[in-house]
């Protein structure tokens, strides 16, 4: 952080991530930031490099990074060691998975949960340490509507975002006080890669629309936002739905 509190440096956890990709890109259009993009093949993000440096980045280091590794104590500590302080992380890793096929296949709902929770815990834990012994830092914590109240059409998804969303949740509260922030950040449907093909979702909205609520929640200290601002009491509404209504919603 400078002495204002603003972001000097930015560590993107699935560093293609559109969502995450779009956030760097708003912190770049107000101030030039040094980025690191942990990516599953560093050979294959140089593009992505590219164009941020293009966007304003001060600079911008790949390094190798799976969610599905058994762990990443050593992963976190061999960052943090190079480059020093990190001001904001986003977790934007995730898989949707093919709820069909993962209701018959084990393997696959496994590496559904593998990567969207088991994988953010086991990043979570050496990230906060590290951010706790820094003494400041803001955690981004790509959740979702899914995991709110999971539909029958992707219900093994919804529960990973569920996991991952009670996870943030409780960091962020066990976080009070020590300077480490956790925003959990609930989009509905994105137009991004993940969710190509797929008929889009009433309140679908863009990564650049995302970004920008990311950033609004960073800067006023929020605890969660949801994307787009709406979809807050949408979701209040469909929480409390009876079962046998909400089992019959359409999608
Ligand atoms: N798009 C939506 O509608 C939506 C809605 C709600 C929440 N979200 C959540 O927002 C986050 C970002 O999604 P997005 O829309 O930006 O999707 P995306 O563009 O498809 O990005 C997903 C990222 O996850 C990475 N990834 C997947 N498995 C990994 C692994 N084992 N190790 C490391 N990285 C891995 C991918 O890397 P590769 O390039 O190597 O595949 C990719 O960079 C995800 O957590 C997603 O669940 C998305």
């Amino acid at each position: 952080m400078d002495a204002l509190g603003a972001v000097q440096s930015v560590l993107v956890l699935g560093g293609t991530s559109e969502l995450g990709l779009a956030t760097v890109r708003g912190l770049l259009a107000e101030r030039p930031v040094s980025v690191i993009l942990a990516v599953r093949d560093p050979e294959r993000s140089r593009t992505e490099a590219d164009a941020l440096r293009a966007a304003g980045a001060k600079d911008v280091d790949v390094v190798q990074f799976d969610a599905t590794a058994p762990e990443h104590d050593g992963f976190i500590d061999s960052v943090f060691d190079r480059h020093g302080d990190i001001d904001l992380v986003l977790v934007a890793f995730g898989v949707l998975g093919d709820q069909q096929v993962s209701e018959s296949d084990s393997a696959a709902a496994l590496a559904v949960v593998q990567t969207n929770f088991t994988g953010v815990v086991s990043v979570m834990v050496p990230l906060v340490r590290r951010l706790r012994a820094q003494g400041h830092g803001t955690v981004v914590v790509f959740s979702s509507v899914a995991g709110e109240r999971p539909r029958a059409a992707n219900f093994i998804y919804g529960a990973s975002k569920a996991g991952v969303d009670a996870l943030a949740q409780g960091y962020n509260d066990a976080l009070a006080g020590t300077g480490v922030t956790v925003l959990t950040v609930r989009p509905g449907f994105v137009h991004t890669k993940m969710t190509t093909g797929l008929k889009p979702a009433p309140f679908s909205t863009t990564p650049e629309a995302v970004a920008e609520r990311v950033l609004h929640g960073i800067r006023t200290g929020a605890h969660t936002v949801w994307a787009p601002a709406p979809l807050r009491g949408v979701m209040t509404v469909l929480r409390h739905l009876p079962r046998p209504v909400f089992r019959r919603l359409p999608g």
